[in-house]
């Protein structure tokens, strides 16, 4: 299991050290759900330095560049994680693509760019609203899918992916789609993975889920088959109710 906090555009670097300062692990855990925190890149060195308290939590990028480094403003590039040990990077967040016009193309190049520099992207895909009324759920995610598969095609050892499924009308909506949804949905990209990549190899790609994730929520989700865990914003914004939900985690996998 993973339980990831992306934080988006909150707890800058003085707020990031108090989060970390306050958090608390849970204890007594049957199986320990590996912990990602997404903070804006301004913070990460913050965290960093805060995290050294507090083992068992790793840190990620909400988003990088493709391009390693040149006149692009603004931008992050891969080497800049690198140096501040970052393993782990957001990609294709919906929000990035609805307002920052990221494409299925631009998905596959940072895709492609993050595992040549040694992360690991944790890539997102899910329908909106509209795509879901009309009946095109699985069309969008293999279309997704299929651009992530593309950036990870000819990486030595497999693809070194992870994908979480966030249907967009459950972001921030306090709209969380029912375990049934997920299972569906992350039933699907499944075979879209094992169609591309083999059976074997698809089982080895965790497929989180993420929106509207709240400790009331967390277990039930995270039980559902073909759930490896949760991509969760608001809620990891408070360090109580995101331990809660690491602690809801803590039930093993259930990948089937
Ligand atoms: P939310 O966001 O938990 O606030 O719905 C999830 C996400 O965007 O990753």
């Amino acid at each position: 299991m993973i339980v990831a906090g992306n934080w988006k555009m909150h707890h800058g670097p003085e707020s990031a050290r108090s989060f970390l300062r306050k958090y608390r692990p849970p204890t007594g855990m049957e199986e320990e759900p590996r912990v990602l925190i997404f903070p804006p890149a301004l913070s990460i060195p913050a965290a960093r330095e805060a995290l050294t308290s507090n083992g068992g939590v790793e840190l990620g990028a909400q988003n990088m560049h493709w391009e390693t480094e040149g006149a692009y403003t603004g931008e992050i590039s891969p080497p800049m994680l690198v140096e501040l040990e970052i393993r782990h990077v957001l990609v294709g967040h919906s929000e990035r693509r609805a307002h920052f016009g990221e494409t299925d193309a631009d998905v596959t190049r940072k895709v492609r760019s993050a595992l040549e520099h040694g992360l690991e992207p944790l890539a997102c895909v899910g329908e909106t609203l509209e795509e879901r009324e009309d009946g095109r759920v699985e069309e969008v995610l293999r279309r997704q899918v299929e651009h992530v598969l593309e950036g990870a095609s000819g990486h030595a050892g497999g693809p070194g992916i992870r994908l979480a499924y966030e249907p967009v009308w459950a972001i921030g909506t306090g709209r969380t789609a029912t375990p049934e949804d997920v299972s569906r949905a992350h039933g699907n990209i499944r075979g879209t993975l094992a169609e591309v990549l083999g059976h074997e190899q698809a089982r080895e790609i965790p497929i989180l889920y993420g929106g509207s994730v709240k400790p009331e929520n967390a277990a039930g989700l995270m039980e559902a088959p073909n759930v490896d865990g949760v991509l969760v914003g608001g809620a990891s914004l408070d360090p109580e109710s995101f331990a809660a939900i690491v602690a809801a985690g803590s039930g093993g996998r259930k990948s089937g």
